[in-house]
């Protein structure tokens, strides 16, 4: 599926790679819980239909819409995050341990990478700015 779309490019584009991660997280740990013998409760995001108005905006700028959505800072080491606190839980087997850890690791690089595209669309402006 992925290799016919890319074919000809270097490397997909940061945004599909965070998409296509997003999709397969859900799924990922929707197997999981069905393998252990539960299913998914929905828990409807309250934030949600702000964040699509945000997203969707024709106003907005991609600069905007990152600063309001909260995605332009990348992690940093020794601060906390929201991951920190996922493997307090001793009890958790290797299986949904490993899948947790690549969730972990995959949604920090997400963040860099995030924060790597919010770092180019300033790039311009600070350009300008030299120029002037
Ligand atoms: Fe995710």
């Amino acid at each position: 599926m992925l290799g016919r779309r890319h074919q000809g490019r270097r490397r997909p584009r940061r945004d599909h790679t965070v998409a296509l991660r997003e999709a397969e997280h859900g799924l990922a740990f929707e197997k999981r819980l069905d393998e252990l013998g539960f299913g998914v409760l929905e828990r409807p995001d309250p934030k949600h239909a702000k964040r699509m108005k945000i997203a969707s905006s024709t106003k907005l700028s991609d600069r905007e819409k990152f600063d309001r959505l909260g995605l332009a800072r990348a992690p940093v080491n020794g601060s906390a995050d929201i991951f920190d606190r996922f493997f307090e839980n001793k009890d958790i087997d290797p299986q949904t341990g490993g899948l947790l850890g690549r969730y972990i690791a995959e949604e920090r690089d997400t963040g860099r990478r995030l924060a790597a595209c919010y770092a180019a669309l300033a790039a311009p402006k600070a350009k300008r700015k030299k120029a002037a």
